[in-house]
């Protein structure tokens, strides 16, 4: 059967990722959180205080990390490695939320972003989630999806996923780095968040996982 390229766009806690975790596991694709990419580049950039408004800062410092996906084939996951280090918890702190929408605003943390998705993708099976998948990154997709939740759902969503490390975390803190990351994401000059014209919508607000994975297989099966 062949294999395709899946991209999944949209706002900041659609779902997007535990989306594309489910598909990459059943039809046996690769997936790519392309979100922790620029999570972690935040991370290192905070570690070593580089300030992302300094290209020349910049510059000097991609060079220096290295980015990989280690997979666990049991639960479907996949944690982020920067440098040798498994980062998977430290990027999903608020501390690399608050900040990561800035430093993927960045026009060469972009590029060095962007030619390592391309190169993941050249052997297709690839299931890719983020901002600019469907638009820039793979713009020859054979399916993309834009997904689209109610905001309210999206805050509780998050809530409830980051309540678990962080009790003291309030609704308040998540709307509001919700809304800055979706602003900043959307109003940047390289790459904002657009819906690619040939992508199709999903709105899962009053979806299920199991609904929402049955419908986009539907998708899928039409693209085999
Ligand atoms: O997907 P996640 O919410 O973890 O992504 C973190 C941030 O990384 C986003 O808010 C966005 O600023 C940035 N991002 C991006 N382009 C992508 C994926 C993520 O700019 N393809």
């Amino acid at each position: 059967m062949r294999k395709i390229i899946i991209t999944i766009d949209g706002y900041s806690s659609c779902g997007k990722s535990t989306l594309a975790k489910q598909l990459a596991k059943e039809l046996n694709y690769v997936f790519v959180d392309s979100g922790a990419m620029y999570r972690a580049i935040t991370l290192y950039f905070l570690r070593n205080h580089i300030d992302w408004n300094m290209t020349e800062e910049v510059v000097g410092a991609l060079p220096n990390i290295t980015l990989d996906f280690a997979y666990n084939d049991l639960d479907g996951t996949s944690d982020m490695i920067m440098n040798d280090e498994n980062v998977e918890m430290l990027i999903r702190e608020m501390l690399v939320s608050e900040n990561v929408s800035e430093v993927a605003a960045v026009k060469e943390v972009r590029a060095f972003a962007v030619a390592q998705q391309q190169q993941m993708g050249l052997k297709k099976g690839i299931v890719m989630d983020g901002r600019d998948i469907g638009t820039t990154v793979f713009p020859n997709a054979e399916l993309k999806i834009f997904v689209t939740a109610d905001p309210a759902v999206r805050v509780e969503r998050r809530y409830r996923e980051l309540f678990l490390k962080n009790p003291h975390i309030t609704i308040e803190e998540i709307r509001d780095n919700l809304e800055m990351r979706d602003y900043i994401d959307s109003n940047r000059e390289v790459s904002p968040l657009r819906k690619a014209e040939d992508a199709i919508v999903l709105d899962n607000s009053n979806l299920t996982k199991e609904e929402q994975l049955t419908k986009v297989l539907g998708w899928v099966k039409e693209k085999l």
